[in-house]
């Protein structure tokens, strides 16, 4: 089943060029999708079309039969999502429990039903009592990548979006937070959305990759497959993450 359908999808900013040409991709549901591409490739922007949070130019997105541009569904669309954001995102005067509290306020939990499930998420992504109480200046990268991925899975999302989960982090954290993205997600039926320039994240992560290039989505597959997939640019995005750096092309 399709879960989220882009159909012919430009964005352009007033004066500036189309920073996407005519995106056609389809997830599928509960797969663990990664779109990957160089800085400045319009991921980000992608995203927030997806999220609605930026006008599409043209062509339309759709979820579930629910199309972006409706707006009298508007809150029905943006209920399926949670964004685990770049830079975790948390509230710096909240508590991390707090952090999970306020967001679970805002779908009309009652405060003891809050609590619980804040607690229960906490407790899921492998966060001790005692990081509860405390505020996010004072605990770790890593650990508050933790704390904002309970906050997004608290919110019991159909779609789930992470925007460069590993970035800022060790190697080590990285591979840790990838580890828990992965445990997170298996078997939940979440539709997973990754976005990167990381292949190592998509080689943990990805059911499918798709690799985006100058607006336009160059190639779908599977990881496995991206080395000798034809597409050159995709050939050399992939030989170049692994190191191997061919002087004369
Ligand atoms: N609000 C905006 N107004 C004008 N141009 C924008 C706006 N947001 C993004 N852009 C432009 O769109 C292009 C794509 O940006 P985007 O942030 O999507 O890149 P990215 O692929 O996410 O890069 P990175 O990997 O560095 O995060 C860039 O050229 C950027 O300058
Ligand atoms: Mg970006």
């Amino acid at each position: 089943m399709i879960k989220v359908d882009f159909k012919n999808v430009t964005k352009t900013f007033e004066g500036r060029i189309e920073v996407l040409k005519g995106i056609c991709l389809q997830l599928h549901n509960g797969e663990s999708h990664i779109i990957l591409g160089q800085s400045g490739c319009g991921k980000s922007v992608l995203m927030k079309c997806l999220l609605g949070i930026i006008p599409i130019t043209s062509g339309d997105i759709v979820v579930d039969g629910i199309s972006v541009l409706d707006k009298k569904q508007r809150r029905q669309y943006m209920r399926k999502f949670s964004v685990l954001f770049q830079g975790g995102a948390l509230f710096d005067s909240m508590t991390v429990l707090e952090n999970v509290e306020f967001a679970l306020n805002q779908i009309n939990h009652d405060a003891k039903t809050c609590r619980s499930i804040a607690e229960e998420k906490l407790i899921a992504v492998g966060l001790d009592q005692n990081i509860f109480t405390r505020y996010p200046a004072e605990i770790s990268g890593g650990m508050q990548k933790r704390a904002a991925l309970a906050r997004a899975l608290a919110m019991a999302p159909e779609v789930i979006i992470f925007d460069e989960p590993t970035s800022g982090l060790d190697p080590i954290t990285g591979g840790v937070v990838c580890n828990l993205l992965k445990d997170t997600i298996a078997g939940t039926g979440i539709t997973a959305i990754t976005i990167t320039h990381d292949l190592k994240v998509a080689e943990f992560l990805a059911d499918r990759v798709s690799v985006l290039n100058k607006g336009h989505i160059e190639w779908t597959g599977k990881e496995s497959e991206m080395s000798r997939c034809g597409n050159e640019f995709v050939e050399r995005f992939f030989r170049a993450s692994k190191g191997i750096i061919n002087h004369r092309k």
